[in-house]
Formats: C-alpha cells, structure tokens, sequence
C-alpha cells in the first residue's frame, strides 16, 4: 500500500492529466457511448473487479484495470441524465467530498436509474468495538492486539480512508444530493435491481454474513 503522501504526490502530479483526459472524454466520445448502448459506470474497479459490460474508471494506471483513467473526485463525463446504472464496492471512503460526488452520480444518471454503493461498514465496526469483539477486526493493513489499533485499521486502513461510512450519514448526503429512496442492503448476493447488478455480486466478499464488514446502499433517483 502506498503511503498516504506517494499518493497525494501522483494525484497532484497525474491529476492534471487525467483532468485533461476527462475533458478528452466528455467533448469527443461520452455522447457517442451513451447514445449507442445503455451505459453502466463501474467506479473503482481496481486490480481484479473489473466488470465486463461496465464502464470500469479508476485513477490507477499501474495496477487497476479500467477503460478510462480519471480522478473521481472530479466531475464525471457524461452528460445529465445519460446513465443508467453505478456501482462502486470499497471507493468513496477515499473521496475528500462524498456529498459533492453523490450530487454528480445523480446528474448523470438517468430518471429510474440506480446507484449500488459499498464500502467498509461504520455502523458495524461501532459495534464491535463497543462489544470489544477483537476477532471481528483484521490484521491489514497493520497488525495490532488491541481493539484500538484494531478499530483505527478499519475505519482509517493506514489514513487511505478520509471518512466513516454510516448508513446515517450516507443517506442524508443521498437525499441531499436529490435521491428518494435509499434502500440498505445486506451486503452479499442481494440487490433490490438483480437485472443491472447481478455480474457485481460475485466481487463482493463477506465473510460474516451477520455481522457485515460491508455497507450496502442502492440509491435510486426517482422518475
Ligand atoms: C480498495 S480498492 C477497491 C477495489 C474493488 N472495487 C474492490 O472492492 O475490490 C479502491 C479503488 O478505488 C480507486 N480510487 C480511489 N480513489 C480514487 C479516485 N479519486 N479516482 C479514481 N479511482 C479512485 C483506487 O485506485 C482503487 O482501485
């Protein structure tokens, strides 16, 4: 895992050009992909989720597979009103701005279109703190015997992680950023829409199907 100052390092020095490509993206090809199929984003797909079918954008060009490069902490390029379906699993916890990012999933997406997003559990890992339950945490990325320690690795993963995802605060950055309903889900083998995402749930990974480590929301921008 890179450390926190390599990272802000590439996004200072690629984010220019992935600015640029975004802008290549949007003038020259969005209008033609989303006029010739329905299009689906996949946003961070990362090393091994890559999703055929999807539109797979990640900002790392060494080790994700993706078909555009971008920083998605900036707009995404396609016009309002133009997407069908949005999935990230394990992303927005690195966005400086989930509220600014869920107003521009909702621009893009089409009436009756659905966002599925996922993403370490806050809600969960409150809990088990509290319940001091030390084997509900891991050992990544840094290996500690407190709960503490335990609990600082899964919400801040090493500070890769700039927030806490609750499904509280989620929801209220949701409606703000105009979506209706908000349905949570448990986190594997289940979506209210199996029809957009059924190729996406064979990425997630669970093992404490109870207890979830996974927080799943799908957001719904209403017709
Ligand atoms: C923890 S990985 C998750 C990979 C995969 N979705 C999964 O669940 O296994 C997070 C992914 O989000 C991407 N990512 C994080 N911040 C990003 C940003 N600002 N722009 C584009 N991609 C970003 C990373 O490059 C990485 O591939």
């Amino acid at each position: 895992m890179l450390a926190r100052a390599t990272k802000e390092l590439f996004y200072t020095v690629a984010g220019l050009v992935m600015a640029l490509n975004g802008h290549i993206y949007r003038t020259f090809r969005a209008g033609s992909a989303v006029r010739k199929s329905s299009v689906r984003l996949h946003l961070g797909p990362g090393q091994k989720a890559y999703l055929p079918g999807w539109t797979n954008i990640d900002a790392n060009m060494f080790t994700s597979k993706c078909d555009i490069w971008l920083d998605l902490r900036n707009p995404l390029p396609f016009p309002d009103n133009s997407v069908d379906a949005i999935y990230s699993h394990h992303m927005i916890e690195n966005l400086p701005d989930i509220e600014a990012y869920f107003r521009d999933t909702f621009r893009v997406l089409k009436p009756g279109g659905i966002y599925r997003a996922a993403g370490p559990n806050g809600d969960m890992a409150i809990a088990k703190f509290i319940e001091n339950d030390h084997d509900w945490f891991g050992d990544w990325p840094d290996k500690y015997d407190s709960i503490g320690g335990r609990f600082a690795n899964f919400i801040f993963c090493r500070n890769e992680h700039l927030t806490i995802l609750t499904e509280s605060y989620l929801t209220e950055l949701a409606q703000r950023a105009g979506f209706k309903h908000v349905k949570r889900l448990l986190p594997v083998m289940e979506t209210g829409h199996t029809h957009l995402f059924e190729d996406c749930l064979a990425h997630e990974h669970e093992r404490d199907y109870d207890a979830p480590h996974t927080l799943v929301l799908e957001l719904e921008k209403a017709i």
